[in-house]
């Protein structure tokens, strides 16, 4: 898959798309990330792609020339599935959100800044409007960051043993289960006898029993979605 992100800050996300697990998904040709600066597609002799409200209200809005130039000139070299915009009002980030954005081909996440982009983006350009939480964070730089990663990391092929996303917390709406390793025991620490019995059935049984009783515990709304 190709994920296009548009951003004011292109020395912040261009590292982490190199270094993480999107970073080893590029090197095995699973997934291609690339960063548009937006600032490229001002028009402005300073580069400046945000303006003053219409009303008077505090803060400066990006305005949408740049943003519509941008994407104009990505959709004229392919077709995107979505063109997301990472906002605090956007819908909440989840992992079936993710896991449905997985199966795509193309898609744009621009992040905003600022007090937000002129709505008139909103209304035409933009098709899904993505929150990754219910806090305002400085720019959707770390939001397109949060959500590239959950994203492709569950693409098939991008960590080791697949088997692994798919037993993630909050695939079947329910925490993981509590993970050990050597050794056995740990300053009389001791890892649940079932893990050391070899005996497959029992230790899938108890794995789902810790799952739900910590779900039970921890994120009592989950249960409710199943
Ligand atoms: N931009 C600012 N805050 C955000 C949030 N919580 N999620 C996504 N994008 C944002």
């Amino acid at each position: 898959m190709r994920i296009d992100i548009i951003t004011v800050l292109p020395e912040l996300v261009e590292p982490f798309m190199k270094e993480s697990i999107v970073g080893r998904a590029q090197k095995k040709g699973l997934a291609e990330v690339h960063i548009h600066n937006l600032r490229d597609y001002s028009t402005n002799r300073w580069r400046r792609v945000d303006d003053y409200p219409f009303g008077g209200s505090a803060g400066m809005v990006m305005q949408c020339e740049p943003i519509d130039l941008c994407i104009s000139k990505l959709k004229s070299e392919r077709d995107y599935d979505e063109i997301i915009f990472t906002a605090p009002d956007g819908e909440p980030f989840t992992q079936p959100i993710a896991n449905e954005l997985s199966l795509k081909g193309n898609i744009i996440i621009l992040c905003g800044h600022y007090k937000g982009i002129d709505q008139r983006i909103r209304d035409h350009i933009i098709t899904r409007e993505i929150s990754i939480g219910d806090y305002v964070l400085t720019g959707g730089e770390l939001a397109a960051a949060v959500m590239a990663d959950a994203i492709v990391r569950i693409i098939p092929g991008v960590i080791g043993d697949e088997q692994s996303a798919l037993n993630d917390s909050f695939q079947d709406n329910l925490l993981g289960a509590p993970v050990y390793t050597r050794p056995a025991e740990y300053k009389g620490w001791k890892v649940p006898e079932v893990l050391l019995s070899g005996h497959e059935a029992k230790i899938r049984d108890w794995e789902l029993q810790q799952s739900i009783e910590r779900t039970k515990r921890l994120r009592p709304d989950l249960l409710k979605n199943k």
